[in-house]
């Protein structure tokens, strides 16, 4: 094992959506340490502009590069990852760099109606890369587009409080029920929409309400999963994955959660989706390039 082995990953989002990315990475890389910085600060990006979300990315990776080392970078965020994933690895040549895009070739492989939602912020369903994407796969199914703008924003309020005082999710339930009922008709009979593509990391952490309000019959896909297998696969070929042998170190040993916004928030998310103490949380400073 290298020296660079024992180097935590960097995982970043605009805020905690990228925290059910982080979940899928420690699941399938239960040896490997992580830093994980949340840009509550600016968040959401979704409705901020390419320049901006590029702006942020490279602030954040590059302070994860020089401060925090990391042998590999996760961008946890399919807004980032459309606005800046090039540019980013221009900018690191050398590093491993994993992006999110939304799944819709796992969702063609799933569908059986051949009719699949598409949720996603108005930056990402927007974006050329987007729009490569859903060429790419012409003909193959029927693609329902819907921008949610404000649901992520949502999903970062609803951390306000710690989880034994979350009450419910009127917000977020409101606006799930008006996005997706504005894509057609859902389930598994013939014309239905039957498979639904979360494009936004945050959007996992609605799974219930939209399972709730959509039925048993349509298939919700994300994306944590595969990107945790890319990461193995591109630390694997780099010669930089952490050793297997013996007990994983407990999880917050080897877990730092960094944020650009306020601490009690990201300490609510991780005790309520991760649940990792308040101890693993700090705030930390990543100035806007002027
Ligand atoms: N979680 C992000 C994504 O996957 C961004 C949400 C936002 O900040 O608007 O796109």
């Amino acid at each position: 094992m290298t020296d660079a082995a024992q180097q935590p990953i960097g995982v970043f989002d605009s805020g905690v959506g990228g925290l059910s990315v982080l979940q899928a990475l420690r699941t399938e890389l239960p040896h490997e340490r992580f830093v994980y910085l949340a840009d509550s600060g600016n968040a959401p990006y979704g409705e901020r502009g390419d320049a901006f979300v590029a702006a942020r990315t490279h602030a954040i990776g590059d302070y994860l590069c020089t401060q925090h080392h990391i042998k590999a970078l996760v961008v946890a965020c399919n807004t980032a990852t459309a606005a800046a994933i090039h540019e980013a690895r221009a900018r690191h040549p050398q590093l491993p760099l994993v992006g999110v895009e939304p799944a819709l070739k796992p969702a063609v492989a799933a569908t059986r109606t051949g009719r699949i939602g598409v949720i996603g912020t108005r930056g990402t369903l927007s974006s050329h890369k987007f729009a490569r994407l859903l060429a790419s796969l012409h003909g193959q199914a029927e693609f329902i587009v819907q921008p949610c703008n404000g649901l992520a924003h949502a999903i970062e309020r609803s951390t306000a409080v710690p989880p034994a005082a979350v009450q419910d999710a009127t917000e977020i339930r409101a606006l799930c029920a008006r996005y997706t009922g504005a894509m057609g008709r859902f389930g598994s009979n013939p014309g239905d929409i039957d498979t639904l593509v979360l494009g936004c990391t945050h959007y996992v952490f609605a799974q219930e309400v939209l399972r709730d309000l959509l039925g048993p019959g349509v298939t919700l896909i994300a994306t944590g999963e595969p990107v945790a297998r890319q990461t193995r696969r591109l630390l694997q070929a780099a010669g930089t994955l952490a050793a297997e042998s013996g007990l994983p170190p407990l999880p917050q040993e080897r877990i730092t959660l960094l944020t650009t916004g306020a601490l009690e928030p990201l300490q609510n998310a991780a005790q309520r989706w991760l649940q990792l103490p308040p101890h693993c949380c700090a705030t930390v400073d990543v100035p806007h390039p002027r």
